[in-house]
């Protein structure tokens, strides 16, 4: 079993970039962690981040060839991309929605998410503890016990 994890933009800032709403931990210290997640719970985990729309389309795209669940942080294209959207939901391969605020709980330009409905489920404010409850959420998707 196989779990992409996609990155939006500006996460790859993480640590440095509003640290008060974000933490500071880098994307490499999530990475680690759910490296060794996912190594505990025997699935193979590939990490994608990028800050350009059409990218993650494309790899989502892939995705659907290569790996059997994603685990996604749309960042701001959660608020503003049809297209990522319309790429979920055109592949096979199901998504979970992650957020390391509380979306609901902050502007309301964020409380509106195009790729939530096309989503298996959201998991938002829970810091890097989103993406990691998402990757379990996502093995038990593909491996029900
Ligand atoms: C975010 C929330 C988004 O509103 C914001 O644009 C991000 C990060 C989060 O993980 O809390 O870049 O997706």
């Amino acid at each position: 079993m196989k779990v992409l994890v996609v990155h939006g933009p500006n996460l790859n800032l993480l640590g440095q970039r509003e640290p008060e709403v974000y933490g500071s931990l880098t994307l490499a210290d999530i990475e680690q962690e759910l490296s060794d997640l996912a190594q505990r719970l025997e699935v193979s985990i590939e990490f994608y981040q990028s800050n350009h729309e059409g990218e993650i389309v494309t790899r989502l795209q892939e995705a659907d060839q290569d790996c059997d669940v994603i685990l996604i942080n749309p960042a701001a294209f959660t608020h503003t991309s049809v297209a990522i959207r319309d790429a979920l939901a055109a592949i096979q391969c199901p998504a979970i929605e992650v957020h390391l605020s509380n979306i609901h709980a902050r502007e309301e330009f964020r409380q509106h998410s195009y790729t939530a409905s096309v989503s298996v489920g959201v998991i938002t404010g829970f810091g890097k503890e989103s993406y990691l409850l998402g990757l379990r959420a996502a093995v038990a998707l593909v491996q029900p016990s």
